[in-house]
């Protein structure tokens, strides 16, 4: 069957709702270079207002899912249980996790993305691991799951390019923040890898995607029901993202974090998280509570057999071991800069936005595809919300390399913290749990 793309944009434009075959159409025609960019945009442009049924959103995450291949990964005889947080900035928390719930048992076949706009990728920070690669080869991928328990790669070429090259299109013309369109974009990649559960982490708040908590919760029970009607069980936890998670916002220093997280001495912030996501994927596994499920995530800590999956994990993919064992040898950007309390008081705000925003400026983020990331550049927040600070304690150290990026880095960062003459509280760290 083929349709007039004109006649599917003017009708999504005026709020009908496309058949299930017209929607996989518009998906197969695109995948095959057969519809230009600019019908695509205006079409991508009218969901963005208009929004899609459930029926409609149903369809079209099930063509997305189905423009490539998907993985089989049934020789793999443990749970294959995934974790995507929707992007955040100091958002790490993917890196401790996947060695703590993998030496549990459990297998990860984690794929992950680059940075997006402010914020971080996974797959940036590792890179910042000596030789560590995030390519590894499909024949290899089902054996390491079974074997260590886990990969760490990116996006294969032949998975979702529906996704690819929509994504691409997406990001080049505002059409990114929409609820369907981002749960499919999720979700068609996450049921590409032949899971059996998915944790997602929806970030709410100044550096989140979502800014209100009544769109992220549109956002969870929208992926929440598309697991479902795929049969795989999905948890969505809301979490806040109004400041960075932890200390280190970066590349190589969020790898030194995460590692510290695996030792036991990670900030407060990321281990509370990342503990409690390890629990909540034990449950997908079919552990059947949380408090059972957290006993078995603390031994794997305490052991150090997460530490040591790391260790395996970083040597299984190319990269020097050395650095998870001695992470102070990552090399971090040699200048640094303090900026500095102006007065006393209690910090109210420390930007997650803003603070993201500079990461990019200093050269930890792009701020065009194709730029090279700098995995040594970076911020240490040193004030968060809820903490007293005087006049000149540090509110945050940045390493830099550059000076003029970090004059740039330096008009956005500034703004990011409020410091208030009354006591203020931290916000609370997650927000709401929906499975
Ligand atoms: N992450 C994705 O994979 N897709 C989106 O649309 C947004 C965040």
């Amino acid at each position: 069957m083929t349709y007039s793309m004109v006649e599917l944009i003017g009708r999504k434009r005026d709020g009908e709702s496309l058949t299930p075959d017209e929607l996989a159409w518009i998906i197969t025609q695109y995948t095959a270079d057969a519809l230009p960019d600019y019908q695509l945009s205006a079409f991508l442009m009218a969901v963005l207002f208009r929004g899609m049924s459930r029926v409609e959103l149903a369809a079209w995450t099930e063509a997305m899912l189905h423009s490539g291949d998907v993985l089989d990964l049934s020789t793999v005889g443990k749970a294959k249980i995934d974790k995507h947080s929707t992007g955040g900035v100091g958002d790490k928390i993917s890196i401790p996790l996947a060695p703590i719930v993998a030496a549990c048992g459990v297998a990860v076949p984690m794929m992950s993305g680059r940075g997006l706009g402010h914020t971080g990728g996974t797959l940036d920070k590792l890179e910042s691991i000596p030789g560590f690669s995030v390519d590894i080869d499909p024949d290899v991928f089902a054996g390491q799951l079974e074997d260590i328990g886990m990969v760490m790669v990116g996006q294969t070429e032949s998975l979702v390019p529906a996704d690819r090259r929509i994504y691409a299109l997406r990001d080049a013309t505002g059409t990114v923040p929409s609820v369907p369109l981002i749960s499919s974009s999720i979700m068609s990649k996450k049921l590409a890898e032949d899971l059996d559960g998915l944790l997602l982490d929806v970030k709410v708040g100044s550096g989140a995607f979502m800014k209100t908590t009544a769109d992220a919760t549109e956002l969870a029970t929208t992926m929440v029901d598309i697991g479902a009607s795929h049969d795989t069980p999905v948890t969505a936890i809301l979490t806040n993202m109004d400041q960075p998670l932890g200390e280190a916002v970066g590349n190589a220093n969020e790898i030194q974090e995460s590692v510290a997280v695996l030792r036991g001495e990670g900030p407060d912030d990321v281990t509370e998280l990342t503990i409690r996501f390890a629990s909540e994927m034990l449950m997908l596994a079919g552990e059947s509570d949380l408090l059972s499920a957290q006993a078995r995530v603390e031994k794997a800590l305490d052991s150090g057999t997460a530490f040591e999956t790391m260790v395996r994990l970083t040597e299984a993919q190319g990269g020097d071991p050395s650095y998870i064992e001695h992470p102070e040898r990552l090399e971090i950007a040699p200048y640094e800069h303090v900026i500095e309390a102006p007065h006393d008081g209690w910090v109210s705000s420390c930007d997650a936005f803003a603070i993201g925003t500079a990461g990019v400026r200093l050269g930890a983020g792009r701020a065009r595809k194709d730029d090279m990331v700098d995995p040594g550049v970076g911020f240490s927040i040193k004030a968060k919300i809820g903490t007293t600070v005087t006049k000149g304690e540090p509110l945050a150290v940045v390493s830099y390399r550059d000076r003029g990026k970090l004059d740039s880095a330096l008009a956005t960062a500034r703004d990011a913290w409020s410091i208030s003459e009354v006591p203020t509280t931290p916000p609370d760290l997650i927000l709401a749990t929906l499975r």
